[in-house]
């Protein structure tokens, strides 16, 4: 027990990359009137909200004797630790220690607090300060269009790490194979040149087209479509596709999905997608069903892929021309000094 100890608190302070990252945690919606436990590069962090309903993110464990806040409850807009009652106001003090009604806890009696804010319908977190080059959080741009409809799905706890989601996330050779019949057939496997460009916070790629027989959740017919990729940050991607005008039920029909993750260890994650789809009038369900048919289809590979952890050194995994987003995503991750989930 004491080695597993001391290897997590050695982990946390090696993570200055990651730690300085936003990273989504939760759906805004789950975090109401009790304390919620989440895990997030392998701390375990408490969210709740205050009486001004700001959600507060900090480390899961009492600077008292360890217990976990989470297993508390939210009075007055107070934390209160399950075990002795300590209480701790939004900003993290100490204000109150039942067991001495009289003693006036010092500036020292303190949680450990992270950074919060709420961004796309989800909870994000930074454990680290970002200092004057800190990263935002990944950008979307469709988030702003107003002739997209925006809504999540997910999330997906899926056994593999963060990097290996992003990289199947831009890849067009599995189409054919995991995806027949929906965005991809054995009869059209050629994945047609396309062009990757690194950018700030990654890459994009453009030119990409595939022939898929059912690309979205509007399809009549089979269409070529034409998709772009982007990495916005090391753990997110955006892709965005037109397909074919006479292909879909609906008019002008395009969308664009973020994948969103929370890298929970280095070999496992947790998984959002933030829909934004020419589309007001379908239930919210049915638009999710499709994104949950496709992902389904990609978890049992996801899962199967060893090692778990992105190999970035060496030649241990082979590489075509068809690989060139995953190529250049690699590049990236190894360029930017990211260490959680790679290899
Ligand atoms: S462990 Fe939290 S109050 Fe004692
Ligand atoms: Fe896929």
């Amino acid at each position: 027990m004491a080695d597993c100890e001391a290897t997590t608190v050695e982990t946390a302070s090696e993570l200055s990359v990651e730690a300085r990252l936003w990273h989504p945690v939760a759906q805004v919606q789950d975090v109401g009137a009790v304390p919620v436990a989440v895990q997030l590069l392998e701390r375990s962090v408490v969210l709740w909200r205050d009486r001004s309903t700001t959600i507060h993110a900090w480390a899961d464990q009492c600077p008292h004797r360890g217990a976990k806040l989470s297993l508390g409850r939210v009075c007055d807009g107070q934390l209160e630790c399950p075990y002795h009652g300590w209480k701790f106001d939004a900003s993290g003090q100490c204000i109150q220690v039942p067991a001495m009604p009289e003693f006036v806890p010092p500036p020292s009696h303190r949680a450990t607090v992270f950074e919060a804010q709420e961004r796309y319908g989800l909870v994000w977190v930074r454990l680290a300060l970002g200092g004057a080059d800190a990263a935002e959080v990944p950008a979307f741009a469709a988030e702003h269009d107003d002739h997209l409809r925006k809504l999540n799905c997910g999330p997906y706890d899926v056994l593999t790490s963060a990097p290996r989601i992003v990289e199947n996330f831009l890849d067009m050779a599995h189409f054919g194979f995991v995806h027949e019949g929906w965005l991809g057939s054995r009869q059209h496997t050629r994945v047609a040149d396309y062009t990757v460009a690194s950018t700030r916070t990654g890459l994009v790629a453009t030119g990409c087209k595939a022939w898929q027989p059912q690309s979205n959740v509007h399809s009549t017919a089979p269409a070529e479509v034409e998709y772009r990729y982007e990495v916005t940050a090391p753990y997110s991607a955006v892709l965005s596709k037109v397909p074919d005008t006479n292909s879909t039920a609906v008019a002008g029909y395009r969308e664009s999905i973020a994948l969103f993750i929370s890298p929970l260890t280095p070999q496992s994650s947790r998984v959002w997608f933030r829909l934004a789809v020419a589309d007001f009038t379908s239930p919210d369900t049915h638009l999710q069903a499709f994104q949950h048919t496709i992902f389904l289809q990609d978890q049992p590979v996801l899962e199967s892929q060893y090692p778990k952890r992105l190999p970035l050194q060496g030649h241990s995994e082979l590489h075509t021309a068809a690989d060139r987003a995953s190529s250049a995503y690699r590049r990236f991750l190894k360029h930017s000094g990211v260490r959680f989930g790679v290899l």
